[in-house]
C-alpha cells in the first residue's frame, strides 16, 4: 500500500558535466516499469538543467532545503514557488546539516514545510538524533519533538502528502549505518506518533531511512516493515550504486 521511495540527496556535489553523466547513467539503467518511486535532489543552480534532462522520465526532481515562504526582498533565498516553477516535485526540509550548520530550528523547519505544501511540493521532512542524544536514551524524545513541531503547525492531514526521513545524525556520511532493527524501532515510533493523531495517515505516510545506505546494506534495511525506502547521500552520486539501491527496494 505504501509505494517504496528512494531519493538521492546530492548535497553540495556535482557540476554540469558530472550531473549530465550521472543522470544519463540513471536513465539508461532505470527499468521502465520500476515499482519503486525515484527522485534526485541536485543543488539549486542545477535544478533547471536536471529538470530538462529528466523530462519524460520516471525520475522525479527534488530540491534541498531552502524553500522560503515568501517572495520578494530576501537576498540569497529561493522560494517554494520557484522550485515548483523549475519542475521540482519534492523538497528536503529539516536536514540535520541545515539544523546543525545553519541553525535552522524546529519552527523554521515547520515554516518551510508549510511553504512547500502551499506550492504543492511534497516535503521530505528529516528528523534524527545525534550520537550523544542516542547514548542518553533521548532518541524517541528528539524525533518526537522534531516531528510534533511540524504536526502542531501543519496539522496531521498535511502528513498525508509528505514524506518523513529518519536520519540518525551519527550515521550520516560516517559509513556506520543504523542496524535494520535500530531503524525499524525509530520508524515504528514515528509512525505511532503520527498515528496518535490519525491512524489512516500514519498507515499511509512513507518513512525513509537515511544514513550510510549503500547497495551492500540497502536490502536488509528496506526489508523492515516500517522502512519505506531511503534518502541516500554519498551513494546517490554514482549511477551504478544508486541503481542497485533502487533495485533493493521491496
Ligand atoms: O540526506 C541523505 C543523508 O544525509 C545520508 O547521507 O552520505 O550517509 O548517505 P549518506
Amino acid at each position: 500500500m505504501r509505494r517504496p521511495f528512494i531519493a538521492g540527496n546530492w548535497k553540495m556535489h556535482g557540476s554540469r558535466t558530472e550531473n549530465a553523466e550521472l543522470i544519463e547513467g540513471l536513465l539508461l539503467g532505470m527499468p521502465a516499469e520500476a515499482s519503486v518511486e525515484v527522485a534526485v535532489c541536485p543543488p539549486f543552480v542545477y535544478l533547471w538543467e536536471a529538470a530538462r534532462l529528466l523530462k519524460s522520465s520516471s525520475i522525479a526532481l527534488g530540491a534541498q532545503s531552502t524553500c522560503a515562504e515568501a517572495v520578494g526582498a530576501f537576498t540569497g533565498e529561493v522560494s517554494a514557488a520557484m522550485l515548483k516553477d523549475v519542475g521540482c516535485q519534492y523538497v528536503i526540509v529539516g536536514h540535520s546539516e541545515r539544523r546543525a550548520l545553519y541553525k535552522e530550528d524546529d519552527a523554521l523547519v515547520a515554516r518551510k514545510f508549510l511553504a512547500a505544501r502551499a506550492q504543492d511540493l511534497t516535503p521530505i521532512l528529516c528528523v534524527g538524533e545525534t550520537l550523544e542524544e542516542r547514548e542518553q536514551g533521548l532518541t524517541d524524545q528528539v524525533v518526537s519533538r522534531q516531528l510534533n513541531a511540524v504536526l502542531d503547525v501543519a496539522g496531521v492531514a498535511a502528513m498525508g502528502t509528505a514524506v518523513i526521513a529518519y536520519e540518525p545524525v551519527w550515521a550520516i556520511g560516517t559509513g556506520k549505518n543504523a542496524t535494520p532493527q535500530q531503524a525499524q524501532e525509530v520508524h515504528a515510533h514515528i509512525r505511532a506518533e503520527v498515528g496518535a493523531r490519525d491512524a489512516n495517515i500514519a498507515a499511509g505516510v512513507r518513512i525513509l531511512y537515511g544514513g550510510s545506505v549503500k547497495a551492500a546494506n540497502a536490502r536488509e534495511i528496506f526489508s523492515m516493515p516500517d522502512v519505506d525506502g531511503g534518502l541516500i547521500g554519498g551513494a546517490s552520486l554514482a549511477a551504478d550504486e544508486f541503481l542497485k539501491i533502487c533495485a533493493a527496494a521491496p
